[in-house]
């Protein structure tokens, strides 16, 4: 990753994603997963599971979610919510295109500790 501005960095273009797929990048010690959905929408979520800490980004991407490789929990790419009776989300970061740079931004502590 590159730093762009402020908490904004970097992460590669959006030709880089597989639709319907992602891509993690690395920050410390976190990983986090771009996801790119069949319409070509970016987000960013933390590359954990909020049941078992399954990697989320071997999951499958359908209707702005995120299907668990591990057991099928369906988490909001957007919020990070798990979706209907399962309850718990995972860390949600802004995203933005600049041109086909995808820009992601990092929480301001993760920001301060790099
Ligand atoms: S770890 Fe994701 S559904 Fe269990």
């Amino acid at each position: 990753m590159s730093a762009i501005a402020g908490n904004w960095v970097a992460v590669g273009t959006v030709d880089d994603i597989p639709r319907r797929g992602a891509r993690c990048v690395k920050n410390g010690d976190m990983t986090i997963a771009i996801f790119r959905t069949a319409d070509d929408r970016i987000f960013a979520l933390e590359d954990k599971c909020p049941h078992r800490n399954g990697p989320l980004s071997q999951g499958i991407v359908h209707d702005g979610c995120v299907t668990c490789p591990l057991h099928n929990w369906v988490i909001s790419l957007e919020t990070g919510q798990a979706q209907g009776a399962d309850e718990g989300a995972t860390a949600a970061f802004p995203v933005r295109i600049d041109g086909s740079q995808v820009l992601l931004a990092l929480t301001p502590a993760a920001e301060k500790a790099a």
